[in-house]
């Protein structure tokens, strides 16, 4: 017998984080060592239809416009659906067709906008009606920094000691503060290391138990700049972060370069533009596309900036954004 409910479709954003995941304590549950914070991201969207079906004889995942991203491959999606099964007691087996408006696998978390739709889609689909911190938990299982795309704006996981206890909520509203993430492509090549197997690394620094003492006193010090709105303590601080994962990453044990020529030029290209007077910060995670973040009235100047570097391929412009949510038009 089929259900109506057995279809629905999410779309959910994509999020750069301010204070880094990076480094779990319990790798089953995906509990982060600490907390992180981000902020929703307009542009960067993926978009996913699932369909429990009594007829399909096996789960069938299909990506439209994308290669199926190493890192987020058929087999941790059909565990994803399996976790969501096991929670609504059914046994069906689902076709998901997903859909990203930018490339994967490049450094612009990919999984998180992924893992966020799924789960929405997936479990409401399945007959489920969670609340967004379940929603938030359920996603986390499938990859960490998918929980911070449920919620709305500007979000915080939180690193909690078990299932229950970590998950993610919104912080401010998308209308908070009128950021923007200016995100340019430099390339379509896929990074050779998933942040999954990255990640086992990170306790391998020497720096890591350093970076995990001091991490609670930077979450209260980018929340307090966050609260006042001070852009320029808050870009220096999140700057400095991205820069702090990285030296966790090359520093592990084999080492890890994430850091591509392209994105290297335009960091550099950033400091020169600030002592221009341009106010701008980059961040990045794993992979050669990187994030600018400047205030609104910098906007139109930094995306000429970045338009005459050749370089770079594709600019997309980012305001904060809402999170996940359903949609009533389905991909098939
Ligand atoms: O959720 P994962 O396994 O894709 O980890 C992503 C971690 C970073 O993007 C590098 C940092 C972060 O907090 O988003």
């Amino acid at each position: 017998m089929k259900n109506e409910y057995m279809k629905a479709t999410a779309l959910a954003p994509s999020n750069i984080a301010f204070i880094k995941y990076w480094g779990k304590k319990n790798e089953d549950l995906r509990l982060p060592v600490n907390g992180s914070i981000s902020m929703n991201l307009s542009n960067l969207l993926t978009t996913t239809t699932v369909e429990f079906d009594p007829d399909y004889k096996k789960d069938d995942v299909i990506f439209i416009n994308d290669d199926l991203d190493h890192s987020v491959g058929e087999k941790r999606i059909i565990t994803h659906l399996d976790r969501i099964r096991s929670r609504a007691q059914i046994k069906v087996k689902a076709k998901v067709v997903s859909k990203n408006n930018f490339p994967s696998g490049t450094g612009l978390s990919s999984s998180a906008s992924g893992f966020a739709a799924l789960t929405l889609a997936a479990s409401r689909a399945a007959g489920l009606h969670l609340f967004e911190k379940e929603l938030t938990i359920l996603a986390r299982l499938g990859s960490g920094s998918a929980c911070r795309s449920i919620p709305d704006g500007f979000t915080e996981w939180l690193s909690g000691n078990s299932s229950e206890t970590s998950y993610a909520i919104s912080i401010y509203p998308p209308d908070y503060w009128d950021i923007v993430d200016i995100v340019a492509i430099v390339s379509d090549d896929k990074k050779e290391v998933s942040s999954t197997e990255g990640q086992k690394l990170a306790d391998s620094s020497a720096f890591a138990s350093l970076r995990f003492s001091k991490i609670n006193n930077k979450i209260k010090f980018l929340k307090q700049y966050l609260r006042v709105k001070n852009f320029t303590k808050f870009g220096e601080l999140v700057e400095a972060e991205a820069l702090e994962m990285h030296a966790i990453m090359m520093t592990s044990i084999p080492s890890l370069l994430y850091i591509m020529p392209e994105s290297l030029k335009i960091m550099h290209l950033v400091k020169k533009w600030m002592t221009e007077g341009y106010e701008v910060y980059f961040t990045l995670n794993t992979g050669q596309d990187i994030h600018l973040i400047c205030q609104e009235k910098n906007r139109g100047k930094i995306y000429q900036l970045l338009s005459e570097i050749s370089e770079v391929k594709q600019i997309i412009v980012n305001k904060p954004s809402k999170g996940a949510r359903l949609l009533n038009e389905h991909l098939f």
